[in-house]
């Protein structure tokens, strides 16, 4: 009796404790020590001794990078909300948007991010990724960098001896989680605005990050009984830079052309060896779909908003709310919801004890009823086209609240084609539609003068 007993009562409690995993998302934490609450806030809020009569907020400014009391807010509390992740992925960008720095700024804004989110979160699994500003100068990323060496004195605890390798010649790693393998890549190598190109001594495949993964999706294919000591059928994709165009500025893409075309490439042969893929980068909440060369669509890849609220000054972009992100999974296969959390900076600087808070779950504002699948975002892609009370909730969420507005013709366009399609010519191809519809002809003469200016000023 007394066993029986026992296994009903721990069944019955079982539920609670094993019933799935969750998983902290943190991205673009984009620290500046710099940034003071006397500075110019159309000068990255740095304090360039002029008097004013206005200080900034101690907690940061929409046009600026993230002081450290916003980081260390979020971190504190996603710690508070998620005492105890199951993983932690953490995708890069810890340096501000500044110039003519040198690597002791990437070594201590790393070092700063590093020691908040491993202090607080001590026994967990986190899984770093560079971002293409942990670079000095940004954008400048090559194999075999002295980064890569300092860092893994920073990170070598977390990932793991038998990274060593692969992080010191590119700085990528794998890591082995329970019912799947995590893939975390340095995709800055294969940005557009990756100065170390002309000097890459293998362009075709740079540090050799192209057959790693390759290597790890056909060990994940050949995988019997989707998992087992050696191998797990699974493999999650985790990365700063995503394959794809940036939603909010038409015809803005990042990867180089080649390099785009080879990710998503990969992608589609193996698709159903690959679980999620999970990036940052475009501080806002976004998703590409990536279509085979038939439409079906095979993945999913999944932009995280950012901690830095910092102003883009790219045409149609802006700043966002701070925000980080959960998802729920039930043994690290399937994405069952993604929860994220937000903070309105302004009621932030008013009252430094004012939480983050519950934004949204992907479940019940998109009406999702199974998993997060790219089959289901597909379908709520497709609504969006025609339910425009489903783009603005889309919308509202892009930048976690932060002044959202309906885009129109090419801004449009540039949203709905970059969640339809990761590849260039089917992106581009689809953008065409929205310009025809924009005719810039017409616009007065002063009108196209004024928005010439006006780029030309804040870019
Ligand atoms: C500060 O306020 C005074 C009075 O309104 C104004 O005359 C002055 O120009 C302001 N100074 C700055 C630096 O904005
Ligand atoms: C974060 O938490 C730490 C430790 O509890 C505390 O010392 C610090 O003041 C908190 N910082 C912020 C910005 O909330
Ligand atoms: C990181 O910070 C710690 C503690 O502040 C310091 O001892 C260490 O030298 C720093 N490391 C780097 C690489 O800056
Ligand atoms: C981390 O693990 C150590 C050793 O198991 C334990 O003493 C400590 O309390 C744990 N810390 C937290 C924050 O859970
Ligand atoms: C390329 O390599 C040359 C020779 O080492 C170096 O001088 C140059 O700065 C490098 N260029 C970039 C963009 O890294
Ligand atoms: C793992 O082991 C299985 C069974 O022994 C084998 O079939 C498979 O090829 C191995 N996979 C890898 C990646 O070594
Ligand atoms: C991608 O796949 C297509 C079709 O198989 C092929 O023609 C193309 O060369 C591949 N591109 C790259 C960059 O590998
Ligand atoms: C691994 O995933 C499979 C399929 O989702 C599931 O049946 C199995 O229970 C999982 N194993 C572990 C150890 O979580
Ligand atoms: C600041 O925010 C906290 C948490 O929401 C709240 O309890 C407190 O009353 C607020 N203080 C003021 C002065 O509004
Ligand atoms: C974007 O690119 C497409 C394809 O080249 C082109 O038709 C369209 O005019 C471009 N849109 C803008 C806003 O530049």
């Amino acid at each position: 009796m007394w066993p029986n007993l026992l296994m009903y009562l721990l069944f019955l409690a079982l539920p609670c404790t094993i019933s799935g995993y969750q998983v902290l998302h943190l991205a673009d934490f984009h620290l500046d020590i710099q940034y003071s609450i006397h500075g110019d806030n159309k000068k990255m809020c740095h304090d360039d001794g002029q008097p004013r009569n206005q200080t900034l907020g101690e907690f940061g400014d929409y046009m600026c990078d993230a002081p450290k009391p916003l980081i260390q807010h979020a971190i504190n509390e996603s710690a508070r909300l998620f005492p105890n992740p199951d993983l932690i992925i953490w995708t890069g960008d810890n340096v501000a948007h500044i110039e003519g720095y040198g690597w002791e700024v990437v070594l201590d804004a790393v070092n700063q991010t590093t020691s908040l989110l491993f202090s607080r979160f001590p026994n967990q699994t986190i899984l770093p990724t560079f971002g293409n500003h942990d670079y000095a100068p940004s954008n400048g990323f090559e194999s075999e960098s002295s980064l890569y060496t300092k860092t893994w004195e920073l990170w070598k605890q977390k990932l793991g001896d038998e990274n060593k390798a692969t992080f010191l010649k590119g700085g990528y790693y794998k890591y082995r989680l329970q019912n799947a393998t995590a893939v975390v890549l340095n995709t800055n190598l294969y940005y557009n605005a990756n100065k170390a190109y002309v000097n890459f001594t293998n362009k075709i495949d740079p540090a050799d990050q192209f057959a790693f993964l390759e290597t790890e999706l056909a060990n994940a294919e050949r995988c019997p009984n989707r998992i087992s000591e050696n191998c797990t059928s699974l493999v999650h994709i985790i990365a700063h830079i995503a394959p794809g165009a940036f939603e909010k500025t038409p015809n803005i893409t990042w990867f180089r052309d080649e390099y785009n075309e080879k990710f998503l490439n990969l992608t589609v042969r193996y698709a159903n060896s690959i679980g999620w893929m999970i990036f940052g980068h475009h501080h806002t909440d976004t998703f590409h779909l990536i279509k085979d060369s038939k439409e079906n669509v095979v993945q999913l890849a999944l932009m995280s908003p950012a901690v830095t609220p910092w102003f883009s000054t790219l045409p149609g972009a802006g700043a966002n709310n701070p925000t980080f992100r959960v998802y729920d999974t039930d043994t690290y296969s399937k994405i069952e919801d993604i929860k994220t959390y937000f903070i309105n900076l302004d009621e932030l600087n008013k009252n430094s004890s004012t939480p983050f808070v519950f934004e949204y779950s992907f479940k019940d504002a998109y009406g999702i009823t199974g998993d997060i699948t790219p089959l289901a975002m597909s379908g709520i892609l497709e609504k969006m086209k025609t339910d425009d009370s489903l783009f603005k909730k889309y919308i509202d969420y892009n930048t976690a609240f932060w002044n959202p507005q309906m885009p129109v013709k090419e801004y449009r366009g540039a949203q709905l084609c970059s969640m339809e399609y990761a590849d260039y010519p089917r992106y581009y191809s689809c953008m065409s539609k929205y310009t025809k519809s924009s005719d810039s002809s017409l616009k007065l003469p002063i009108f196209s003068l004024l928005t010439i200016l006006y780029t030309e000023f804040v870019l």
